[in-house]
């Protein structure tokens, strides 16, 4: 396919060098500035452009900029006609008609959203094989991306406009959160005067085990077990060790307590029985 980039950031350029690498065409890269463009085209071999130039002639049209600036760098694109069939965003959030001033030239819509974190755009072409993209699109796109998806090594998954709001609040609670409680244990493992290398093997099972099992099933520990007496004395010694992190040490406790049906036996470890 002949893949026109808007916006090579972070996201852009990992879908640019991905689709390179599997012998798409990048036909052009498209920057706000012309310098930016020009650094991205460098590495696809694409001719570099800003969003005030006429677009080439291509079969898909990435549109990889922030998600405020779609809808308004969209508006700027379509101010020449796009002679472009298919236009997508990459936002998981964003509804598909910000795209809306393309569409208005006749141009089918939709977006595609890597499930991955793409922190650089070589660290983010090597993680979109093997990973799952979101496709928001009618039926005649939809077969287009998932091929586009497909020649990447990435698996599509069909995705509701209405839902991207929930969906995305579920990719962050599954990419973000987590991340606060390995903080918050590195903390304490460095109180104890252990690293926090040594719980990469406990970690990685848990993972594991919340794919193999389900995140519920997969749940152990004190809380689980209802073994208050034991929590008490953890939170006892995280009051003492490391009082920072005693608030948000209780909330992970209740949070369990309450995914576990146990909200009632937890709430005097929890000083919550006068509540
Ligand atoms: N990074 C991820 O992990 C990831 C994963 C999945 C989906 N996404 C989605 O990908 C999209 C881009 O995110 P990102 O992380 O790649 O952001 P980013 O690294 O900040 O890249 C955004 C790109 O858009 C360009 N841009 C911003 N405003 C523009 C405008 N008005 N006109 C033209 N270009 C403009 C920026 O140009 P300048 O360099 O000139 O500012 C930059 O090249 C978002 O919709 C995001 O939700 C990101």
């Amino acid at each position: 396919m002949r893949v026109v980039l808007v916006g090579p950031g972070r996201a852009g350029m990992s879908l640019a060098i991905a689709a390179a690498a599997a012998e798409h065409d990048v036909v052009a890269v498209v920057g706000r500035s012309f310098d930016s463009a020009e650094r991205g085209a460098d590495i696809v071999g694409a001719t570099p452009l800003t969003v005030n130039d006429p677009i080439p002639e291509s079969d898909l049209m990435l549109v990889a900029t922030r998600d405020a600036a779609i809808e308004p760098v969209a508006a700027r694109l379509a101010r020449h006609p796009v002679p472009v069939p298919a236009a997508v965003h990459l936002s998981g959030l964003t509804p598909v008609s910000a795209l809306a001033p393309l569409a208005d030239q006749g141009i089918a819509i939709g977006s595609f959203h890597p499930l991955q974190t793409l922190p650089s755009p070589e660290a983010g072409a090597a993680r979109l094989a093997g990973s799952f993209i979101a496709i928001t699109a009618g039926p005649g796109l939809q077969d287009t991306l998932e091929f586009f998806a497909d020649s990447l090594g990435a698996t599509p998954f069909s995705l509701d406009d209405p839902a991207k709001p929930i969906y995305h609040a579920a990719a962050a609670a599954a990419a973000n959160f987590p991340l606060a409680a390995f903080a918050m244990a590195a903390d304490l493992f460095k109180e104890a005067g252990v690293p926090w290398d040594v719980a990469r093997p406990l970690v990685e099972a848990v993972v594991a085990n919340a794919f193999e099992l389900g995140p519920r099933a997969a749940l152990t520990g004190p809380v689980a077990r209802g073994d208050s007496e034991t929590v008490a004395a953890q939170l006892e010694a995280v009051a003492s060790a490391s009082p920072e992190w005693q608030v948000a040490f209780a909330r992970f406790v209740d949070l369990l307590a309450s995914l576990t049906g146990r909200a009632d036996q937890f709430a005097a470890v929890l000083n919550k029985e006068d509540q």
